[in-house]
C-alpha cells in the first residue's frame, strides 16, 4: 500500500482562506437558469416568484457566498435594460453563444437579486464591455446601488423595488481575449480603465471590480493589466481602477477535440485528469508571481472565475447546453483545487466553479422536477468549515504515493487544514484509482481533541448519481482514524475523499 505523511503545524497559521474561494456561476446557458435556478411563477415544480425552491435548499446547505452572472460568454450579449419591467413585455434575443436558442429575458435583474437574497448569497455580475456601452454599465451600477432620486433609480422603484440592493463584485467584461471582443491584452486593458471609471460607488456601495483577465498560463495578459491597474495623481478613491483580475482555468484530460466522455474513461485518463487539475497550482502561482513585482502589498485580488472539470456533452443533448455527468472523478478535482486554493489564499480572492446547475462542473443536476446533488454538490458541503478559516501550514510527504503519468510526476494525496473557532478541519484526497494510501497526519505544534471524519467514495471511479440512484455517491462517517502519540494514521480508501474535524487543544 502506498504511505504518505502529512506535517501539519497547528501553530503555524497562513492566510485566511476567504469563504469567495468557494464562489459560484450561473450563465444563460443551456438548462443552468432556465430549468435549473428558474421555472417560472406558473410552474408546478415548487417556486419562490419562479425561482425552484427545491435547488435554493440545497445550495442553502453549501453556504454559497456569491453567484456570478450573467455569464460567461453570454454577458457580452447580455443587455440588462432589456431584462427589467414586466416579462411578456421584455424583448427577446438569440443566445449565440449556447444553442442558438431564443432568450426570452425572463430572469433579469430583480429575478437574480431575489435569487441570491434566497441563497444568502452575494451577487457578482458580469458587465458587458463586449458588445455594450460605458453608459449601458455605468447606468445598471446606478440602477441596482444608488439611493435618493435618480433617472435609474425612478425607473427600479417603477419596477417595484424601493431600496437599492448592495452589490460589491461587478465584473468588466469576459474572455475578452476571445468570446469577449477578441481583443488585445493592450486595448482589453485600456477598455477596463474606462469601463471602470464609470462604474461608480454610490453612497456607501463600494465596488470591487474585476478586469477580465487571463486564459490559463497566460502572464503576459496579467502583467499588462498590471502595468494599468493604478490610477496615478487621478481624485479617484480607491487609487485603483480595478481592485481585482480574473484567470480562467478549465480541467480537462485530453486536447480540447476530444475531451472525452464523463462516465466512460480509463484509470490512466483519470490520472491524466488529474495532472491537468494540479495544473492550476503552477498557473496561480505564475500570475499572482507577476502581481506581486506590481503590488507587493497584495491589495489586488486574483479572481479564478471560471474552473472546473469539461467533458463532452451527454449523448442526445444539444452540444451548445454544455450538460454533462459528474463522477467521483470530478469530486477528486475539485477537492484537488480547494487544497491548492487554501495554498493561495494570500493572493486569491475568489473562485467560481463552472456552473452550479446543470453544466459543466454542477452541483445539481435536473430533471423535470427531479434534483440529484453531484458528487462534487459533497465536496463543497463537507469542505464549507474551511470558508473564512485560518489556514494551516501543511508539508505533503508523498513517499512512494506518487506516479508517474505521461513523463510528469503526479502526487496522489492531497491535503489542506484549516482552523476556525478551535476547530480543526483536515481535507485529504487519494487520487490513487486502485490502492488505498496509508496516510500518517503528524501533528506538531499542538494537539486535537477526539476526531470524527467522513468519506466519499464509491465502488468506481466512475460512479455517480442519477434521480433513480441518488445517493450512489454520497458522504458517510468513517471510523478508521487512529489517534497515534504524535497525531493521527489512517488507511484512505483508493479514489475517496475525506475530511477529519478535531476540536485543537
Ligand atoms: O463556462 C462556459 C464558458 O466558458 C463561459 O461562458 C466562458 O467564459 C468560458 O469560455
Amino acid at each position: 500500500m502506498p504511505t504518505a505523511t502529512a506535517i501539519i503545524n497547528l501553530d503555524i497559521e497562513g492566510p485566511t482562506i476567504s469563504r469567495h474561494l468557494y464562489g459560484h456561476f450561473a450563465e444563460h446557458l443551456g438548462r443552468c437558469v432556465y430549468g435549473g435556478f428558474w421555472v417560472g411563477e406558473d410552474s408546478p415544480i415548487p417556486n419562490e416568484g419562479g425561482i425552484r425552491l427545491d435547488v435554493v435548499e440545497a445550495l442553502r446547505a453549501l453556504d454559497i457566498p456569491n453567484l456570478r452572472w450573467p455569464g460567461g460568454c453570454f454577458a457580452d450579449e447580455y443587455h440588462w435594460q432589456d431584462g427589467i419591467g414586466p416579462r411578456e413585455q421584455r424583448p427577446r434575443m438569440v443566445n449565440t453563444h449556447w444553442g442558438n436558442v431564443e432568450e426570452n429575458n425572463h430572469f433579469g435583474t430583480h429575478e437574480f437579486m431575489a435569487l441570491c437574497e434566497l441563497l444568502g448569497a452575494e451577487p457578482y455580475i458580469s458587465g458587458n464591455v463586449g458588445s455594450g456601452t460605458v453608459r449601458e454599465m455605468s447606468e445598471w451600477v446606478e440602477y441596482l446601488t444608488r439611493d435618493g432620486d435618480s433617472p435609474m433609480v425612478r425607473l427600479r422603484k417603477a419596477n417595484g423595488r424601493e431600496e437599492p440592493w448592495r452589490v460589491r463584485y461587478w465584473g468588466i467584461g469576459n474572455e475578452t481575449w476571445g468570446c469577449g471582443g477578441n481583443m488585445r491584452a493592450e486595448y482589453s486593458a485600456d477598455l477596463a480603465r474606462q469601463y471602470a471609471t464609470y462604474c461608480r460607488d454610490h453612497g456607501d456601495n463600494k465596488l470591487y471590480r474585476i478586469a477580465s483577465g487571463a486564459s490559463e498560463a497566460d502572464y503576459k495578459w496579467t502583467e499588462t493589466l498590471m502595468q494599468q491597474i493604478s490610477c496615478f495623481g487621478c481624485e479617484a478613491t480607491p487609487k485603483n481602477f480595478f481592485q481585482g483580475l480574473s484567470v480562467h482555468y478549465y480541467t480537462l484530460s485530453g486536447p480540447w477535440e476530444a475531451k472525452g466522455s464523463a462516465t466512460e474513461f480509463t484509470a490512466d485518463d483519470h490520472y491524466r485528469t488529474m495532472l491537468s487539475a494540479r495544473r492550476i497550482d503552477r498557473i496561480l502561482t505564475g500570475h499572482s508571481t507577476v502581481m506581486d513585482v506590481y503590488d507587493p502589498g497584495r491589495t489586488v485580488g486574483l479572481v479564478l472565475d471560471e474552473w472546473g472539470t469539461w467533458w463532452d456533452v451527454e449523448p442526445g443533448t444539444n452540444p451548445g447546453f454544455l450538460f454533462q455527468q459528474n463522477t467521483l472523478r470530478d469530486a477528486l478535482v475539485a477537492s484537488t483545487h480547494f487544497d491548492i486554493f487554501h495554498k493561495h489564499a494570500a493572493r486569491l480572492h475568489m473562485a467560481n466553479i463552472a456552473q452550479t446547475v446543470n453544466v459543466l462542473q454542477a452541483m445539481l443536476l435536473t430533471d423535470g422536477d427531479a434534483l440529484v446533488l453531484t458528487p462534487t454538490y459533497h465536496v463543497f458541503e463537507m469542505n464549507k468549515g474551511h470558508q473564512d478559516a485560518t489556514s494551516l501550514a501543511v508539508h505533503l510527504s508523498a513517499d512512494d504515493a506518487r506516479r508517474t503519468v505521461d513523463g510528469a510526476e503526479l502526487d496522489t494525496l492531497s491535503a489542506s487544514a484549516s482552523v476556525k473557532d478551535g476547530t480543526v478541519l483536515i481535507s485529504l484526497s487519494n487520487l490513487h484509482a486502485e490502492e488505498p494510501t496509508e496516510v500518517t497526519l503528524d501533528l506538531r505544534g499542538g494537539t486535537l481533541g477526539e476526531p470524527a471524519a467522513r468519506i466519499l467514495t464509491a465502488d468506481k471511479l466512475q460512479a455517480h448519481n442519477t434521480p433513480e440512484a441518488s445517493a450512489a455517491v454520497s458522504p458517510r462517517a468513517f471510523d478508521g482514524v487512529s489517534v497515534t502519540g504524535g497525531g493521527l494514521r489512517l488507511a484512505l480508501p483508493p479514489h475517496s475523499f475525506m475530511t477529519v474535524q478535531a476540536p485543537l487543544n
